[in-house]
């Protein structure tokens, strides 16, 4: 079986978030399964500095607006999984993040830099392909920046691959204005309800959702929820004609890079049996970010952008009174600024007891994942989130809002499953202040009041399998029901 596996961001190539660690490690999880896999991507310095063995493979003559590009092809030291990237330094070899400048700033040509992403996709496996020894037999895409790939694939290039589309969150699907279409030759006939038409422009998400074989999401509960108008911005109406079909597969976690036992950034490791290790990480963690060095103060962590998803902005209202019931924040993430200057000013009015950082910081990401007690994750909505998975694979039981990934991962605490052992974490009732306050409080009842019971809570997280294993199983199975589909 070939796979292509079309995404805008690859961990370690280049992560603006989730999207990247699952296009990083769910190809080495089908890999390991036999599955012949290459991503293709944008030729980003980043990416084309890290690749190994990267080579020019073919080049383009024939694209909308650019006209040429070449495609080279690497590996990715860590895992051996090929990499083919578009090298087109007009497109894509520029300072600043795969989708906005540095002042966050969306790029203004983000339509054919993605348009282009999605049309070499369909090229590469269709009958104008310039590589004859390596054909796809499915083309897997990723969100929005791949959305265009199912139907310039069915429309224009007349490919006999299938293709499938997963949705990494509906709250982002690429609209553009219908003068793209035709830079982008894209058929206009097909801009209409029934194709890639959404109120007068022209959306790559709804062309993917509409024109693939086959539609997934990441999570079994987001896949029922977008199919409702709270979840599914606007698309819910075409979601919910293909139903049943829209398959929730959980997304895994990459154990070689998110397991305290072997991680790097930690000034201890530790595992369920040697838990006294991760008081260490959490004083460490105290003394670099300045806050008072003390084993019995609950630290509660956050790594996050800061985006109304995320539901951050329920923590300002109560965030000084959780400092004065003695808790400490460490909190690493950017994103609105009004959200932003919020908890700089609780930071600077609680200088030992609340850190906040602003920026993107990996090893200190997985800091704050190892050495605080507890992560918080209050989304409004989530299609899968990896951060809670983290927090449960590191000892840190997550506090989250029960939606989409959050609901089906995080089993709340309470006399049934601590008694069976099911209990990770702490659920609230609702997305609110009030809800999160209360949620915190039963989760500081444990922590302050019974150390066993907390271990306990801990370990039940930290030994079940997070990993890709099952998950990539269950997207094998996708691939092989389309392959023998007519
Ligand atoms: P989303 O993709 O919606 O942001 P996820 O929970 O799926 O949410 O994934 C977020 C990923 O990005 C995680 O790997 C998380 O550790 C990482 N991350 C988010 N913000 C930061 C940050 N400021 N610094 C470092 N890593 C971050
Ligand atoms: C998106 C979602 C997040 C998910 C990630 C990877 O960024 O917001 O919930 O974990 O994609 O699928």
């Amino acid at each position: 079986m070939r796979v292509l596996f079309a995404t805008s961001e690859v961990f370690p190539l280049i992560k603006t978030g989730g999207l990247a660690d699952v296009s990083g490690s769910l190809p080495t999880a089908l890999q390991n399964l036999g599955v012949d896999i290459r991503i293709l991507m944008p030729g980003y310095p980043a990416v084309l500095n890290k690749l190994t063995n990267l080579q020019a493979i073919a080049t383009f003559d024939n694209l909308p607006v650019i006209h040429n590009a070449a495609l080279m092809m690497g590996t990715i030291a860590e895992t051996q999984v090929k990499v083919m990237v578009i090298k087109s330094a007009h497109l894509y070899e520029r300072e600043g993040g795969p989708y906005a400048d540095a002042n966050g700033l969306e790029w203004l040509d983000n339509p054919v830099r993605f348009g282009i992403l999605s049309k070499v996709a369909a090229i590469l496996s269709g009958p104008n392909s310039p590589i004859t020894d390596w054909q796809p037999d499915i083309v897997h895409c990723n969100d929005w920046q791949t959305g265009l790939t199912p139907a310039y694939m069915k429309l224009v290039e007349h490919s006999q691959a299938k293709s499938i589309i997963s949705l990494h969150n509906m709250a982002f699907q690429g609209c553009y204005a219908p003068g793209w279409l035709s830079t982008l030759a894209l058929p206009s006939t097909n801009f209409t309800i029934e194709g890639f038409e959404y109120h007068g422009q022209l959306s790559f998400l709804k062309a993917g959702i509409f024109y693939a074989n086959a539609v997934t999401t990441v999570s079994p509960s987001y896949a029922k929820e977008i199919q409702t108008a709270a979840f599914g911005f606007g698309l819910e109406g075409l979601l919910s004609k293909r139903g049943n079909e829209i398959k929730g597969i959980l997304n895994g976690i990459e154990t070689d890079e998110w397991n305290p036992e072997a991680d790097p950034h930690l000034v201890k490791n530790y595992s369920a049996t040697t838990l006294a290790g991760k008081k260490l990480v959490k004083a460490a963690l105290q003394e670099k970010l300045g806050l008072h060095i003390d084993a019995s103060a609950p630290l509660l962590g956050v790594v996050s952008r800061l985006t109304h998803q995320k539901g951050l902005d329920m923590l300002v209202p109560i965030l000084q009174k959780l400092v004065d019931a003695g808790c400490q924040l460490a909190l690493l993430g950017s994103g609105e600024s009004a959200l932003e200057n919020a908890f700089r000013t609780l930071a600077v009015s609680n200088p030992t007891k609340v850190n906040v950082t602003i920026g993107y910081n990996e090893p200190l990401s997985h800091q704050i994942m190892a050495g605080c007690d507890m992560f918080i994750m209050p989304s409004r909505f989530e299609p899968c989130g990896l951060n809670q998975l983290y927090g449960l694979a590191y000892g840190t039981p997550p506090i989250v809002n029960a939606t989409g990934g959050l609901a089906d991962s995080v089993v709340d605490t309470n006399i049934i499953t601590f008694k069976n052992k099911t209990a990770n974490g702490f659920v609230m009732s609702e997305a609110s202040p009030t809800s999160l306050l209360s949620c915190i409080k039963q989760a500081l009842n444990v922590f302050n009041n019974d150390a066993n019971a907390w271990k306990q809570i801990q370990k039940n997280g930290m030994t079940q399998n997070l990993s890709w294993d099952k998950s990539a199983l269950e997207y094998l199975a996708v691939y092989q029901t389309l392959n023998k589909s007519a």
